[in-house]
């Protein structure tokens, strides 16, 4: 059903085969390249390449005081090194010294749109387990690697800072790939946004600037909610335009809210079907009880016929990490809106993969 290789005429086998082989190799490649990546952030050489060139020396000596790695094998280092130059990460010049290319500064931790949380992310435990267990997964139909884990954000708040801020870091800087697309939208009819499971806020403090109309709400996990207090605290613009509201979305009440809209952004990817329409009757519930509310849903939909997407490696990602939780296509969404008693009434396109569903009682 799948067809992602070129179709093959079968006229020259060889050939045939040989294409085929590069094509299934390059599949192999990806998970040491995928390595090789992580190693390049977590040795931070898109960091110090950042300030200026160097040389692989200079690369290994600035990596042996600052990551206080005494064993620091150069030759090693070397040869990520080429691999990230041959691969477009870092470019290396006639003397011999690298710099960032253009998509290399996507690796320094502090650049707009920074992928380093989101490649950090990958070398999680459970991340790791995740992939290593799809197979499980399947055969058992439970997610081996969450490991009798409720959620995957249950395992989170058992993770160090680090992990759960790299995590939060990741979920920030994909909602700030969406954020803008979503504030351009009319909202001049309403008075009040309510992000539900908001994260750290970034997409809330977008549509707070750019609609001075409007109050907002995020409701978030404990931890998640402080972090996202401290993240609102710091634009004075927003200041007495927004409450965070620690509450869980399934056990405590939706806030009813004046002209609202609610917004769900990648939250119901994290859900199987059963509970995701919970989630929207309850939210439909409180809808109905405020009138002229709105629903948006951000969410990377699947495209209807399967092709390379990034809803499809995102999928496998919630079939492992989550109980259920799956990329939906825009029929699959409309269909749980409606078992929830919302209509969808418009699908507009997001960067990055994304779209935005707009749903009404
Ligand atoms: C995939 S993240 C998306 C975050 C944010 N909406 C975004 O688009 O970046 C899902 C969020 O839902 C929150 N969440 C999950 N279960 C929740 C619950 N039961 N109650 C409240 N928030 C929850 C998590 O803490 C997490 O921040």
């Amino acid at each position: 059903m799948i067809a992602a290789v070129p179709p093959i005429n079968g006229s020259d086998l060889q050939d045939t085969n040989e294409a085929g082989r590069q094509y299934l190799q390059s599949f192999l490649d990806g998970q040491p390249l995928l390595a090789a990546l992580i190693t390049v952030c977590r040795l931070r050489l898109p960091e110090r390449l950042a300030d200026s060139p160097a040389t692989a020396d200079e690369l290994a000596s600035w990596c042996t005081s600052t990551l206080n790695a005494p064993d620091l094998n150069a030759e090693y280092l070397e040869r990520i090194l080429r691999v990230a130059h041959a691969y477009g990460w870092v470019q290396c010049d006639q003397d011999l010294a690298y710099s960032l290319t253009e998509a290399g500064t996507l690796l320094v931790p502090d650049a707009p749109n920074s992928m380093v949380p989101a490649v950090i992310t990958r070398s999680f435990e459970l991340w790791r387990q995740a992939a290593a267990s799809m197979y499980d997964t399947v055969v058992t139909g439970t997610p081996v690697a969450l490991d009798d884990c409720p959620t995957l954000y249950d395992w989170l708040d058992r993770q160090p800072p680090t992990v759960r801020d790299t995590f939060d870091a990741f979920m920030a800087s994909r909602s700030s790939l969406i954020a803008p697309a979503i504030a351009d939208l009319d909202l001049s009819g309403k008075r009040s946004l309510i992000d539900l499971g908001g994260g750290k806020g970034i997409l809330l403090a977008t549509l707070l600037r750019k609609h001075p109309n409007l109050l907002g709400f995020l409701v978030e996990r404990g931890r998640v909610a402080q972090a996202a207090r401290d993240y609102l605290a710091q634009d004075p613009d927003l200041a007495g335009r927004h409450q965070v509201l620690e509450r869980d979305l399934f056990r405590d009440g939706i806030p009813p809210r004046f002209k609202p809209v609610y917004v769900l952004s990648s939250v119901l990817h994290n859900l199987g079907d059963d509970q995701a329409v919970t989630l929207l009757e309850r939210i439909a519930k409180t809808m109905r009880d405020t009138g002229d509310a709105e629903l948006w849903v951000a969410e990377c939909v699947r495209p209807e016929r399967p092709e390379p997407h990034p809803s499809m490696p995102l999928d496998l990602l919630m079939l492992t990490l989550t109980y259920g939780g799956k990329e939906r296509t825009v029929e699959e969404l409309a269909r749980l809106l409606h078992y929830a008693g919302l209509s969808l009434l418009d699908v507009r396109p997001l960067p990055a993969g994304q779209s935005l569903l707009i749903a009404r009682i």
